[in-house]
């Protein structure tokens, strides 16, 4: 067996890598900054540890794990325009710190270099061409699943009133496909069978709706100081989340009527935002959100249990242990 990498230095060096030209500058520079201001980095990390879990060497997904890490930063990129979010990560988002048309710009180059990573993997450079064209396969639904969630986000916003079904749907699309994908393309990269690869996405897709439940939660109760983007985005731009669904569900009619009026008023105001985050503690809403990101995380570790024990399948799960306790 050979020695543990660990995935989130291999993250690292997974970023390292990519090669940033200088010019234009106001292409690559917000590309750089993206970049650099890190993140947790839990896509690339779950590329690894699907190929270490599945008796790979992880060093052998360094390429793709940084295309998963560009396509998920350049999603960011455009969704911080999309919700008019003036922050990300403690700073400036990329269309707020430069403009609009620099932003779409910036992250359209990152599409791109996401498939320059992946190209690494053709088979004129050795690699077995079943390889090359399952990654590429993996990578582009994912890229297309998440823009039919991006959309159905946008719809959703627009809607009076969302089913939860409906809400698990858009969020398996926006946010659980790449972690499935992730750690899909770990295994493809080890050469396991399709029953583990189909394994990985399980556990992928159950912690990417856990992590996304959660996300709303951050969005609603999180300390700001951490948290690294707009406390009450969600309630400000009027998103169907997991706590607004519920409490438009529960709330008795005035409350109800109120809370609506408050998530289609583009121009609502702290104490607006007050008064929906209050009646989510009212309404039960923080606990059985809490309880449901409790449910979808344990349904990953058990997906998980299909493997058999190694030091990966420790870090997968030390990586979904750690990503319950988060702050940002
Ligand atoms: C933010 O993703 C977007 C969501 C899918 C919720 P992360 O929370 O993984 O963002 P970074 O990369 O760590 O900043
Ligand atoms: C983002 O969902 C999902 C994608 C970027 C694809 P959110 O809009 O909730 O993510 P944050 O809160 O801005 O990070
Ligand atoms: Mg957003
Ligand atoms: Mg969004
Ligand atoms: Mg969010």
């Amino acid at each position: 067996m050979s020695e543990f990498k660990n995935p989130a230095e291999l993250a690292k060096l997974a970023i390292e890598q990519i090669h940033i030209p200088e010019r234009p500058k106001s292409l690559y520079d917000p590309v750089r900054y993206t970049m650099a201001l890190g993140g947790k980095r839990v896509r690339p990390q779950l590329v690894f540890l699907g190929t270490g879990m599945t008796g790979g060497d992880p060093e052998k997904a360094l390429n793709a794990a940084a295309a998963v890490e560009l396509l998920h930063n350049f999603t960011l990129i455009h969704d911080d325009i999309m919700d008019q979010a003036d922050s990300r990560r403690g700073q400036p988002s990329v269309h707020t710190r430069w403009d609009e048309a620099t932003a779409i710009l910036s992250g359209d180059v990152m599409f791109n270099m996401a498939y320059e990573q992946l190209a690494h993997y053709r088979p004129e450079h050795g690699f077995d061409s079943g390889l090359f064209l399952a990654l590429n396969e993996v990578f582009s639904d994912a890229t297309r699943i998440v823009c039919e969630g991006q959309a159905m986000d946008m719809e959703f916003e627009t809607a009076l009133t969302v089913e939860l079904s409906h809400y698990i749907e858009m969020i398996s699309c926006k946010t659980a496909a790449l972690l499935e994908a992730s750690l899909k393309m770990g295994g493809l990269l080890s050469g396991a069978d399709s029953m583990a690869v189909e394994k990985l996405g399980i556990v992928g897709r159950q912690a990417g709706v856990a992590f996304q439940i959660q996300d709303d939660l951050l969005d609603a109760i999180a300390d700001p100081k951490t948290f690294g983007k707009r406390p009450g985005g969600d309630i400000y731009e009027g998103k169907k989340t997991y706590l607004s669904i519920l409490a438009l569900d529960r709330a008795r009619k005035d409350v109800r009527q109120k809370l609506s009026a408050i998530l289609q008023n583009s121009a609502c105001t702290e104490s607006d935002v007050s008064y929906v985050i209050d009646a989510y503690h009212d309404l039960n809403v923080i606990i059985d959100t809490k309880e449901a990101i409790k449910n979808h995380y344990i349904a990953c570790l058990s997906a998980l249990e299909y493997f058999g024990d190694s030091s990966y399948k420790k870090a997968i799960s030390d990586l979904i242990e750690s990503l319950k306790e988060r702050q940002s």
